[in-house]
């Protein structure tokens, strides 16, 4: 089929290499000059495991066709997938002002019978005001709530094996055009209405933001009661009902995705005349996660940190991303930074503009006297703990991550401080 992709970010670019891949000619418009000369000279201004390889791949198959102007990328098309952001607006409602843009923009210029696909995330209605806007426009397009499950770091994994594809159309025919990208696929697909296909994705987050928060504030307890959260979890996550996924406790969420999603949800929730006073809860327990983090470190550097040098390995909102927006591991850093801390950090792929980087975890403990372990990197757990013992100042370790294996971090002669872990 052919198809057009407006936007190159994340979401973007990895749908559109995506579909290519499954067959589908596809058109992808960037309107940021720079992005797409980037994009033309072959790079791919992006760390995520597996795309560069699914680009070049739809580029050399003449597959993936790269656009400066949105109305010349969906001449031709049949479905028009709009990726584009959707950020914090005032009171952390999405600002939609991109997706209307776009839409007033391509109101007139699409092949009759063309439909919009919606990928973005959008609140519950947007499809329908969407639609309502086209009709004032004096277009009868179709607009199709389809949201994306992509996960940073895993994201073409994800597109191509994905849990479940979610579609939400009022007529069957619009349904069909959508699912007929994903034949290829063999997966569970959901067919719903456009208002509750965009209510799936503010819940699944939403629904994970709450879940991880409970296991972080059960370490918290956990903590405070002398009980190991990681047999906790796992003793808990054996009951099928529950499952062992996303559970993991660290220094809160962070991301693109969650922290504006709950936010988003929490407005939408208002506007609707509901108090959402559960969601509200999660977000002031996870803001409050990265203060306990950062002091956990002060309380580790003595009860102050001014004149002390806490090493931070990681400063990307997770593992396997560059990604550093509203990440905790920087967060936590900066307040570390605010409190006098003399901050060095080290992170294999991400970098935060405000924190002094050197190249190595190795280099970053030199003459330390606390490090942190802020984000899960699977080389964390492999560097030489002898020798960070021998290179740091001081002995404590804070593992916002309950990465490193306690017993080997004692047996290098540091003191390990885990989350929700018993003391020694
Ligand atoms: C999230 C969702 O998982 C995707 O399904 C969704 O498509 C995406 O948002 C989006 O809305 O675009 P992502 O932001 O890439 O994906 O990150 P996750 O892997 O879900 O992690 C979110 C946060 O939770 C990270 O800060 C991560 O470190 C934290 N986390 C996750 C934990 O601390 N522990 C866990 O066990 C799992």
């Amino acid at each position: 089929m052919q198809v057009a992709v407006i936007g190159a970010g994340y979401v973007g670019l990895v749908t559109a290499a995506g579909l290519a891949s499954l067959g589908h000619q596809v058109a992808l418009a960037e309107a940021d000059a720079s992005r797409l000369l980037a994009l033309e000279s072959g790079e791919v201004p992006i760390y995520e495991n597996g795309l560069v390889e699914l680009v070049k791949w739809g580029r050399d198959a003449g597959r993936l066709t790269y656009h400066a102007s949105n109305p010349e990328a969906v001449k031709g098309a049949e479905l028009v997938l709009l990726c584009l952001p959707t950020p914090a607006g005032v009171d952390g409602r999405a600002d939609l002002s991109y997706v209307r843009g776009v839409i007033d923009e391509l109101a007139l210029a699409l092949d009759p019978k063309a439909r919009f696909v919606i990928k973005s995330t959008v609140p519950p209605g947007t499809a329908v005001e969407l639609n309502k806007r086209l009709a004032n426009l004096g277009s009868d397009a179709a607009v199709i709530s389809h949201p994306e499950f992509l996960r940073e770091g895993s994201a073409v994994h994800d597109f191509l094996h994905p849990d479940r594809i979610v579609i939400g159309a009022h007529d069957e025919a619009d349904v069909k055009a959508v699912a007929s990208l994903y034949d290829s696929l063999a997966t569970e697909m959901i067919a719903t209405d456009p208002t509750s296909a965009e209510m799936v994705k503010y819940a699944s987050n939403s629904y994970l933001a709450a879940r991880l928060t409970f296991a972080n504030t059960l370490a918290n307890l956990c903590e405070a009661v002398g009980a190991d959260i990681v047999d906790v979890l796992d003793g808990v996550g054996l009951d099928h009902r529950i499952g062992p996924h996303f559970l993991k406790p660290g220094p809160g969420y962070g991301g693109s995705c969650f922290p504006k999603d709950t936010l988003a949800l929490i407005g939408v929730a208002e506007d609707a005349g509901y108090d959402f006073r559960l969601l509200k809860a999660v977000i002031d327990a996870d803001d409050e996660q990265r203060r306990r983090v950062a002091d956990k470190v002060k309380l580790a550097a003595g009860g102050g940190l001014r004149g002390r040098k806490v090493a931070v390995w990681g400063v990307a909102f997770k593992a396997g991303t560059d990604d550093v927006r509203e990440s905790p591991a920087s967060r936590i850093a900066r307040l570390l930074v605010s409190d006098g801390a003399d901050v060095v950090a080290y992170d294999p792929e991400g970098r935060d503009p405000d924190l002094r980087h050197v190249d190595s975890a190795l280099e970053a403990v030199e003459g330390a006297d606390v490090l942190l372990v802020a984000t899960e990197w699977p080389e964390f757990s492999r560097v030489d703990l002898t020798e960070v013992a021998r290179r740091m100042r001081g002995y404590r370790v804070v593992d916002a991550r309950n990465l490193l294996d306690p017993r080997l971090v004692r047996k290098a002669g540091l003191d390990y401080l885990g989350l929700g872990r018993p003391k020694a």
